[in-house]
This record gives C-alpha cells, structure tokens and sequence, in this order.
C-alpha cells in the first residue's frame, strides 16, 4: 500500500541514478531520457558543474529569507534581466508559482487604470499550472474538472487566430493577454511565425500587459534562450521555471517597465522563493549554456531530428504531423497512443504521450549517436502500430 495521494499514475519503475542523457533504474538497466523530468533537466542529469555547485552552496548556506538581501539572488535576477531585457525579477518554487506572480501583476496593472475586475484572455489548449488561479487561465476543461468555483475573470481565446483577440479591444476590462509562445503540454501547438508579434501589437495599443508563459519554452529549450526572441520582441513580462533550476525547484517571474513596479511591500511573497541554493544552481546553469554553446548543439540536433523524422515516416499513413521547434518535438498520430509509453519503456526509451501526439523534450545536450537511438526507437514503435 501507498501513503502517497493518487493524483498520479507512475509507470512501474523507479530510477536511482542519472548522469548526462541516461538514467539508470533500481534494476541497473539504463534507459535514454528523451522527456527530462518533463522538459526540466536539459543539461543532462548530474552535470559535474552543477553537481559542484550545489555542493558547495549546500556546504556555505541553504536558506535564508527573503527578509535579508541574498547574494546569488540578486546576481540571478540581473543576469536573467539581461538576457530577456527585462527591469526586475519576483522568483518562486514552480512554473505555476511565476505565472501565479503575473496573474497578481496584471490585475494591479488593471487596478493601477481604474479597473475594477480585471480580465486576462489566455489561449484554449494553454497550460498555465496547478493552482487555482492558473487551472483558471488554463484553456483545458480537464485541468479544471471537479474545482469550480474557478478564479474568475479569464476569457479563453482561439490560439493562433489574431481575430479572436482582436475581438475584445472594445472590452474595457482586459489588462493582460497570456501565451505560451508554443503550447507545450497541449502537444507541441506552433503558432504561426508572425502571431506573437500581432498580439504584441494589439497589446501595446491597448496598453494590456504580454505574459508569456515560458515555463516550458524558455533556458534554451526552443533553440534561443527564450521562444519569444524568434519574434523579436519584449514581452512585459516573462515567466520561467522548469530548465531554469536543471532540477532544484526554482521559478521566476521577469517584468518590465511600470509591471516591474506593482509587486510594492507585503503585496507578494514567497519563504523558499530564490534562496540561495537555487539561485546559485541556476546562475551555474545559465553560465553552463553560454560557456558550452549550448544552443548551438540544440539547433543543430533540432534540424537533424526535423530532418530524419521527416524521411523516415514520410510513408506511414498513421503519422498525421511532424512539429519540431529547437527540441520541443511532437509527432500526431491519426490514433490515440498511450499504449506507446509503455512500449517506449521496454525499449529503454522515455517519451510522454500527449493525447495522439508522441513528446520527446530530450536533453539539450543530447549528442547525434543518442539522438539517432532516440530517432530509431520511436520510428520502430509508429511503424509497429
Ligand atoms: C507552459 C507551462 N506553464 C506552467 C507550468 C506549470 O509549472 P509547474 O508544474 O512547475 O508548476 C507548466 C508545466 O508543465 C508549463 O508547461
């Protein structure tokens, strides 16, 4: 029997050790992790570097709070600020806990103009976390089941169709638009190249604040270190979280110009948010990127992985859409294939099904003699449908 609550459904294995793209189970087989904790270890499992540094932070200081000035705190929110051109940082725990921080930042933008219910349009198929007021921007009925009453004041939107924001420039009430840049838990949903850069315009006449959600596309993952940079633009504020920490529990909420402003004293918090730990883990990660060409490799396997998937299943019938953004990778199925899971599995291989789509989030280090066994794999498994 378990004393852990039933919300998930783990396969039947259990890992103890991880280094670079593999991981190794309590059996010692080693399986190819093409998933990373859902898109969160992207420079591999125990980088040496990382594994140092948190080392060495554990040995000086954990944990203070947030009632003093932390070192590695304030060096993490200047170097995130540089790299997106971003004035200022709010850090928490989790991608739900940054989005959380927007959510709070658009509605004092709204309170800031004399609104008094400010309303923010997000995107059908979007996934904006767990909690109850991102289940509530969440765009998926099935995040949302059985937790009515919801947090109120979300407008849902068609993703990737300009006319349906449009639509609500006469509503007086809407403060914010939030986005993913690409729709990651909803199956790897691309826009088209130039829809970010509508919505950004619609945003800035109407003076409603861009969110972009990039928990999950953000630190390198779509091929530059934010998806929203392909736009060549600056959202008003930016969520992070998951290949931030490479694995320590770490989420940041970016904001600029006046949004940078509105978080005042006592108006938001966190006990764990930043502490040291994990912002020295995170400033490791982001100096691994850079000093290693991380994006470099991401884009080079990216179009070798576009390439060899297009050649390989161009005649299977089963196989309805190849969608490759940097390592953000889905291939549509015409049917629903969660059986695959555990057909990957005994293969050594760890995907995510989403509804009819195959997910691979592989490790942005990933190597091309890893990725062709990645490639193979999952070829083997369609053409076995
Ligand atoms: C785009 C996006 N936003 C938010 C979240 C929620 O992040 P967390 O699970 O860290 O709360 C996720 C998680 O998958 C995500 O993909």
């Amino acid at each position: 029997m378990s004393y852990l609550m039933s919300n998930y459904l783990p396969l039947e294995i259990t890992f103890v050790k991880g280094s670079g793209c593999y991981l190794t189970s309590n059996k010692g087989d080693q399986y190819l992790d093409a998933l990373c904790g859902v898109g969160v270890t992207g420079l591999g499992h125990s980088h040496p570097e990382i594994s140092k540094a948190i080392q060495s932070q554990a040995q000086q200081l954990l944990h203070t709070s947030n009632w003093y000035h932390i070192e590695h705190q304030e060096a993490l929110a200047k170097k995130l600020c540089i790299l997106s051109k971003m004035d200022a940082t709010f850090f928490g725990n989790s991608g739900a806990e940054a989005n959380e921080a927007a959510i709070k930042i658009a509605r004092l933008h709204g309170r800031a103009n004399n609104i008094d219910t400010p309303t923010i349009l997000t995107a059908t198929q979007s996934f904006h976390g767990r909690t109850m007021a991102t289940l509530s921007a969440t765009g998926n009925p099935k995040v949302q089941a059985g937790f009515a009453p919801l947090v109120s004041e979300f407008i849902h939107v068609e993703f990737n169709n300009i006319e349906a924001i449009k639509q609500h420039q006469n509503n007086d009430d809407i403060v914010a638009v939030m986005l993913e840049p690409i729709q990651g838990e909803s199956g790897v949903i691309i826009p088209d190249a130039n829809y970010l850069n509508q919505v950004h315009e619609i945003c800035q006449k109407n003076n409603w604040l861009l969110i972009l959600d990039e928990v999950q596309t953000g630190i390198g993952r779509t091929g530059k270190m934010f998806a929203h940079q392909y736009n060549k633009i600056t959202p008003d504020i930016l969520t992070l979280a998951k290949g931030l920490g490479n694995g320590v529990p770490i989420g940041a909420c970016l904001a600029k110009g006046n949004a940078a402003k509105l978080l005042t004293p006592g108006t938001h918090g966190s006990t764990f948010g930043g502490n040291p730990l994990v912002c020295r883990t995170a400033l490791t990660v982001l100096e691994i990127i850079k000093q290693d060409e991380i994006l470099a490799n991401v884009n080079k396997i990216s179009n070798h992985i576009a390439k060899n998937f297009t050649k390989k299943l161009k005649n299977i019938s089963a196989v309805k859409e190849i969608r490759v953004k940097g390592l953000m990778i889905a291939i549509e199925l015409d049917q629903d294939c969660t059986h695959l899971l555990q057909l990957a599995l005994d293969k050594k291989l760890l995907i995510n099904i989403t509804g009819r789509s195959i997910r691979l989030l592989p490790p942005l280090i990933i190597d091309k003699a890893q990725t062709n066994i990645m490639i193979e794999t999952v070829c083997e498994l369609i053409e076995a449908l």
